[in-house]
């Protein structure tokens, strides 16, 4: 077996639910757990028929749950009508109006905003009449490519208002990026703006856009919001400004009546091969399942300040910035910069300023910040926090630690949870006041998640053996489709094992049932929490003229979980040099964006392959971390260029 597959953690510490936790706790013993998840598994259609009672519905359903295994299409509660920004706004007019939705925080002090659910509702409603009245109808796509501000989550929720799709990019992403999804989805309006502010630098997303747009087909629109007030270049009869087109609009808006499998965004994802995969999600059972996890696994109380670190421009910004929290009424921080600036105390007196009660962030951010100590922590007043949740990446048992006591002061469980953008919303997770918690260890399936771990043979793992994890059978929120390409859907997810959703992920299952995630088993790596294919990161290193070849693998990091190491072959005849390698970081950065830089690259001047002429990864993986055994090498093509390889690693 893969030796990533390999159990070698053991980690023996428990900390149960803290009994003040537990007293006010939705979920309150395992034993309440079970009974639900039972009831998830044996009688599905009555469990998730009642809990979908709890949405506004404008028809009701006639089937919960249909599933073609051969065609791998399913639907969830097929026939029915509702409208997702109306679960999310109008719902709660009536009984917390006033009550805030977002509370925003900008990177620079001083800039600070707050809206309630109704000016929500009325920003999102005039907003949607924007997007009428520039000819977008329902079953369009609307791009999003903004930095974290309030005219994001806006943004999306007016498209759900009208129907249409939005596809959210992050703002990180370069041009390149950008203009690969907008060909992808065929996006008819863009929504971007002048600019963003990182790190205490402004950044030209309008720039970056204007080079996406240069040759894309489909966009007809602009739509700029005035965020850093740049000057930026507005291309006549493309481009206006939000504001402008607000002022110009009325308030009222009807909600446009959804069918339950209609598509409510895309968001993509890097896949193996090159070309990211646009993940579909489809109205109810998406909504359905953000709302029932956010309520149970975030504990949710009316009174929660809830912030969630995470950019929109990910599955974790969509699910649990936007739809989640909003369709159960909470109070969501949003906070525009990093955890670094102007100080690295900058979340901590967040927490402190806001009295955030539940904080939900990455594992990176977490050791970027562990680096600076006890110090910067201790000068704040924690003590709003009463639940902590991690996603992302494993989250290793030190930092786990190190967010238990210092930051939770040792009162706050941890939810570590386990999911994907393909899956919508989290599968794998503790319920913070029934279950006893272990550092690393993602423990339990949420209802209604029927997860199964193989081993190499396909046959079920033993109790922690480590094997592939699969989901049996689907849930609300799966996603339905790869936009565009129901076959490369079939193939990524459920040809592997047949009727079943396959998760790229290992996993072992311990003596007591729970579950422990144990990272990718493909190529695709994580860099600060962001799943990157290597495949995209070589296709830009090799767009370069100078290079022949490349390999990208993930090595560890410190902070950043894993970074890139590239191994570069030249065309033949160009020179090494240190200057050549500055301009292929460089290069990559600009077609994919900073976030896929390599930190290391070493020339080569051959890659160990197959005879098939398969790069092998596992090889270079292993080189690229210093492992002392690069494993078997006999059925490569020329065994002879591992030990170049080998002599030149870069330290
Ligand atoms: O490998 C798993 C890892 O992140 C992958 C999904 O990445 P993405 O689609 O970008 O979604 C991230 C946010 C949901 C998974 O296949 N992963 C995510 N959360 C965890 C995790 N690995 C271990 N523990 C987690 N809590």
């Amino acid at each position: 077996m893969d030796p990533a597959i390999l159990h070698i953690q053991d980690e023996g510490r428990r900390f149960p639910p803290p009994e003040a936790f537990k007293a006010k706790a939705r979920i309150k013993s395992l034993a309440e757990y079970h009974k639900l998840y039972e009831e998830s598994i044996h009688a599905p259609e009555q469990f998730w028929a009642r809990q979908a009672k709890e949405l506004a519905w404008m028809r009701p359903w006639n089937s919960v749950f249909d599933w073609d295994k051969e065609t791998c299409r399913f639907t969830w509660f097929r026939g029915g009508k509702l409208n997702v920004s109306s679960n999310c706004l109008d719902r709660h007019l009536e009984t917390q109006g006033e009550k805030v939705a977002i509370l925003w925080q900008g990177e620079r002090e001083e800039d600070k905003r707050r809206l309630t659910y109704r000016e929500l509702h009325d920003e999102v409603c005039r907003f949607a009449n924007v997007l009428k009245k520039k000819g977008v109808q329902k079953g369009d796509r609307v791009c999003v490519y903004l930095p974290m501000i309030p005219e994001a989550v806006i943004a999306m929720l007016a498209c759900t208002r009208i129907g249409a799709i939005h596809s959210v990019v992050f703002a990180g992403f370069s041009s390149a990026a950008l203009k690969d999804r907008l060909d992808d989805s065929k996006a008819k309006v863009l929504i971007t703006a002048d600019g963003g502010r990182r790190s205490g630098k402004e950044f030209d997303l309008k720039g970056m856009a204007d080079a996406a747009l240069t040759d894309c087909q489909s966009v007809e629109q602009v739509i700029v919001v005035q965020h850093i007030k740049n000057n930026a270049a507005m291309k006549k009869g493309r481009d206006v400004y939000w504001h402008d087109e607000m002022r110009s609009t009325h308030g009222a808006c009807p909600a446009t009546e959804m069918d339950a499998e209609d598509p409510l965004f895309i968001l993509y994802t890097s896949g193996t091969t090159g070309k990211p995969k646009g993940a579909l999600h489809t109205t109810a059972g998406y909504l359905l399942y953000t709302y029932l996890t956010y309520r149970y696994i975030f504990d949710y109380s009316d009174k929660d300040i809830y912030w969630c670190t995470a950019d929109v421009g990910w599955v974790t910004g969509h699910s649990y910035i936007v739809y989640g929290p909003l369709a159960n009424g909470a109070t969501v921080l949003m906070f525009e910069g990093v955890p670094t600036y102007p100080d690295n105390d900058r979340f901590w007196q967040i927490v402190e300023n806001y009295k955030v009660s539940v904080l939900y962030t990455a594992p990176t951010a977490l050791r970027a910040l562990m680096r600076f100590g006890d110090g910067p922590v201790k000068k704040h007043d924690l003590s709003s926090l009463r639940l902590l949740g991690s996603v992302g990446e494993p989250i290793n048992p030190e930092a786990w630690m190190w967010y238990h006591t210092v930051i939770g002061g040792g009162r706050c469980p941890i939810v570590d949870t386990w999911w994907q953008t393909e899956t919508g919303g989290i599968l794998i997770s503790p319920l913070p006041g029934a279950m006893t918690l272990k550092p690393g260890c993602a423990c339990r399936p949420f209802f209604g998640v029927r997860p199964v771990v193989y081993n190499e043979e396909g046959g079920l793992a033993q109790r922690n053996e480590g094997g592939y994890l699969a989901i049996t059978h689907p849930w609300p929120g799966l996603m339905r489709t790869v936009w565009g390409n129901h076959d490369r859907y079939i193939e990524t997810y459920w040809d592997k094992y047949k009727g079943e959703y396959s998760t790229g992920d290992a996993a072992r299952v311990d003596e007591n049932g729970d579950i422990w995630l144990m990272g990718r088993v493909d190529d695709v790596i994580k860099v600060s929490g962001h799943r990157l294919g290597t495949a995209e990161v070589e296709s830009a290193l090799v767009s370069h003229p100078s290079v022949a070849e490349a390999g990208v693998v993930g090595r560890p990091h410190p902070i950043k979980g894993q970074c890139l190491y590239a191994f570069v072959t030249l065309k033949h005849g160009i020179p090494i040099s240190e200057q050549l390698k500055q301009e292929l970081i460089q290069h990559v950065s600009t077609t994919m964006g900073p976030i896929a830089k390599p930190d290391f690259i070493q020339f080569a001047e051959g890659l160990p392959k197959t005879r098939s002429g398969k790069i092998m990864r596992r090889i270079l993986k292993a080189i690229a971390s210093g492992e002392a055994d690069v494993g078997n090498t006999t059925t490569l093509a020329d065994p002879s260029v591992v030990e170049e390889l080998v002599k030149n690693r870069v330290a």
